[in-house]
């Protein structure tokens, strides 16, 4: 017999589930390339990557494929368009699992939601973007989840550091932003940072700042200490020589008075002689402290109600950069709905993730097992080994000089 409070939650949960609104929603199902557009940005230079699709080297459901970067240096753009909305009094939820199935340690696991009129065949890097969220990985200093907020035609990223996952793994990453301009970043279900949007980016003029009109008063006593005036130089003070003759000197067995002039001691630093003379300090009585502007409203802030409207958001999209591919993306989900969203994830990261790390764990037992069996044993195999190893310090060098081109590309979309 159903127990009718269960039956109840049940029937509560399919509710609220049933009026989520899902703006886009794709787990790369057969048709999925009628939605995306391809961007022929980079084409012409041939350096725009090819996107392959795929459940990759490793996965929890051989069926369940995404889209995969699948060229090194190559600059990737994919674009989605989905009915538009104003995330206007709702909250938006931004949500989609990435896969870095190369080891990345440079680039970017990232997407953007675009507003208005974009021309899907020539996204790029260019394009102007409302939001940017995902992981970004670059060498050991760089392991964040970026939030960037489009604001008065600015990008504005978020101030707080929001580590991101570093493994071969899948996770899914999740960006709440609700109506009371809070917002929240999760990764695989579990919140990692959570926040103001007016406190952790910096949208708007700061509300307060110190007076730019304020003066120091010119009686204002800022000295912590002083000169005791009660403090005299002991009599006799300037008296003391700086310098003594030498006690130990002798005058030499062979010095002629007549022929070498008048015999003087070498000087010595008298160990009495204190410098010249100053009284000690003091706590000052008058001390006031530090002095400090006061603070005021800034003239600059007006509050903006609509901080975290984008009245016009209607495509989705990838635009990367990778030295290294093997980026997967899959899952990829606009809604109302956090409880909608945790449910996506449950039902595809969720179920498949012990499956995924199994294959993970094996694929990389087989790779090390090939390693072992292809061991040089004889000279040749050596030296063969030796070009192989000096091709790969090659390809290092080259990574950190895409490291910082990285990085500027980043740079640049700000
Ligand atoms: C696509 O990915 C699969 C799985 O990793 C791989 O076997 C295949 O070679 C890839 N295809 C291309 C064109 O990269
Ligand atoms: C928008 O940006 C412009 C140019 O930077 C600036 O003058 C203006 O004050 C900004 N408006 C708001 C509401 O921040």
């Amino acid at each position: 017999m159903a127990n009718p409070k269960i039956l109840s939650l049940i029937l509560f949960s399919l509710f609220a589930i049933a009026s989520a609104k899902v703006f886009f929603e794709e787990r790369f199902e057969d048709g999925w390339e009628n939605s995306w557009v391809v961007s022929d940005w980079k084409k012409d230079e041939n350096t725009a990557g090819v996107w392959n699709y795929t459940s990759g080297k490793w996965n929890g459901d051989p069926n369940d494929k995404g889209i995969q970067t699948s060229e090194d240096y190559r600059f990737y753009a994919i674009s989605a368009e989905f009915p538009k909305f104003s995330n206007k009094d709702q909250t938006l939820v931004f949500q989609f699992s990435v896969k870095h199935e190369q080891k990345l340690d440079c680039g970017g696991g990232y997407m953007k939601l675009l507003s208005g009129e974009v021309d899907q065949k020539k996204f790029g890097g260019d394009t102007p973007y409302s939001i940017m969220f995902g992981p970004d990985i670059c060498g050991y200093s760089t392991k964040k989840v970026h939030a960037i907020l489009n604001y008065n035609e600015t990008n504005h990223l978020i101030k707080k550091e929001v580590p991101c996952e570093t493994d071969q793994l899948s996770h899914v990453y999740t960006f709440i932003i609700r109506p009371d301009a809070t917002y929240s970043i999760l990764i695989d279900n579990v919140e990692k940072q959570t926040g103001s949007l007016y406190a952790d980016w910096d949208l708007l003029p700061p509300k307060t700042i110190k007076d730019p009109e304020a003066k120091k008063p010119e009686d204002w006593d800022d000295k912590e200490y002083i000169p005791d005036p009660e403090d005299k130089k002991p009599e006799g003070y300037d008296d003391i020589p700086k310098e003594l003759p030498d006690p130990e000197a002798k005058k030499p067995e062979d010095w002629d008075d007549e022929e070498d002039g008048e015999w003087t001691a070498p000087t010595i630093p008298n160990p009495e002689y204190k410098g010249p003379w100053k009284p000690k300090k003091i706590k000052n009585p008058n001390y006031q402290g530090k002095w400090k502007a006061p603070i005021i409203d800034n003239p600059d802030f007006k509050d903006d109600p609509e901080l975290y409207v984008y009245p016009d958001l209607r495509y989705v999209g990838i635009e990367l950069w990778q030295v290294k591919s093997g980026t997967l993306f899959d899952n990829v989900l606009v809604c109302d709905d956090p409880e909608y969203a945790k449910q996506m994830a449950e039902e595809t990261w969720g179920k498949q993730k012990d499956a995924e790390k199994a294959a993970f764990e094996e694929a990389e037992k087989k790779s090390d097992e090939e390693e072992s069996k292809e061991d040089p044993a004889d000279s040749d195999a050596e030296e063969e080994d030796e070009a192989g190893d000096a091709e790969g310090e090659d390809s290092d060098s080259e990574t950190k000089a895409d490291t910082a081109e990285d990085e500027d590309e980043v740079h640049d979309e700000l």
